[in-house]
């Protein structure tokens, strides 16, 4: 399959073959961290329209489409997701960018139940006006958020913030604030969702961890992947994009934060994580 270039969109993770494996193989670890689960949010009613914003590869929204089989369900993404999920009656993929959607009045003010989003840390420069827009487009009294995201803080299995510990961790985050983004978004959504006006917020928060947790089985599919399986390209293209495209790094500089960054990422100790959180709230009448 040809890689799929990322053109002039502002996304700043991989869009590649390699990347939709990896992405299907961390959904199904983040629900064995999660228990099980995928969708948190408890929904008044049964949804009767569903947007899935960044949809990805089309793993949950076929999950949505499953779940919600009387539900209409809108998923958008800049790239086309690998499953077809389009061949299921009540699906459609609108293919570009969220907002561009809302400007072009495709989407329309107070009518969607469920609006669903997930890892969109590197997509998003502007959260407040991000939420405000999913605040818009939910039906008043009944219409439910959920955002699920992580935060780039980074514990020691003891829950002891190590952040300071990782000078590349910390220099990414740096890069990444300079273009707009909020590495911090998943710990950040509860004040978000309430700034924007949605009541009966609700956040928890799982290990998503960087490092093996013997203690702790359910998190070994994130750490294989994080370890072993596919997130070195994923990491050295934020690389590339955070710092590369910044213009302040030589070419020699980024090689060596590139090889000190996976000497980092094999040498973090047992249990090492980040927050991965799901936060949901209410669009009150
Ligand atoms: C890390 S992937 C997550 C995919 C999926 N939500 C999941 O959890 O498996 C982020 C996705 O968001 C998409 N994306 C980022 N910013 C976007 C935007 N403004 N509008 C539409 N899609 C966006 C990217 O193209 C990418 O496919």
């Amino acid at each position: 399959m040809a890689e799929i270039q990322n053109g002039q969109h502002e996304y700043n993770g991989p869009h590649s073959s390699e990347e939709n494996t990896r992405l299907d193989f961390q959904h199904n670890a983040l629900r064995t961290v999660m228990g099980n689960k995928t969708l948190h949010a408890t929904l008044p009613s049964p949804p009767t329209k569903i947007l899935d914003i960044g949809c990805g590869t089309g793993v949950v929204t076929l999950e949505l489409a499953e779940k919600f089989p009387s539900a209409e369900i809108i998923a958008i993404d800049i790239i086309k997701p690998i499953h077809p999920i389009e061949k299921l009656k009540n699906v459609r993929f609108l293919q570009g960018k969220f907002a561009d959607f809302i400007a072009d009045g495709t989407l329309q003010p107070a009518s969607f139940d469920y609006i669903f989003s997930r890892l969109l840390i590197l997509g998003i420069t502007d959260w407040k006006a991000q939420t405000s827009r999913v605040f818009n487009l939910l039906r008043p009294g009944t219409g439910i958020y959920e955002a699920q995201d992580l935060s780039w803080n980074i514990f020691d299995k003891e829950g002891q913030v190590v952040f300071d510990q990782f000078p590349i961790f910390v220099l990414m985050v740096e890069n990444a604030a300079a273009k707009g983004l909020d590495t911090f978004c998943g710990d950040h959504h509860p004040k978000y969702l309430g700034d924007a006006g949605f009541e009966d917020v609700q956040h928890e928060s799982f290990p998503w961890t960087l490092q093996y947790w013997p203690e702790r089985p359910e998190t070994y599919a994130l750490s294989y992947m994080f370890q072993e399986g596919g997130s070195k390209a994923f990491r050295m293209t934020v690389l590339d994009k955070l710092l590369g495209e910044s213009g302040r790094y030589t070419s020699e500089q980024m090689e060596t934060y590139k090889a000190g960054f996976e000497k980092m990422a094999q040498d973090f100790p047992e249990g090492t994580h980040q927050p991965f959180s799901v936060t949901w709230g209410r669009k009150p009448a």
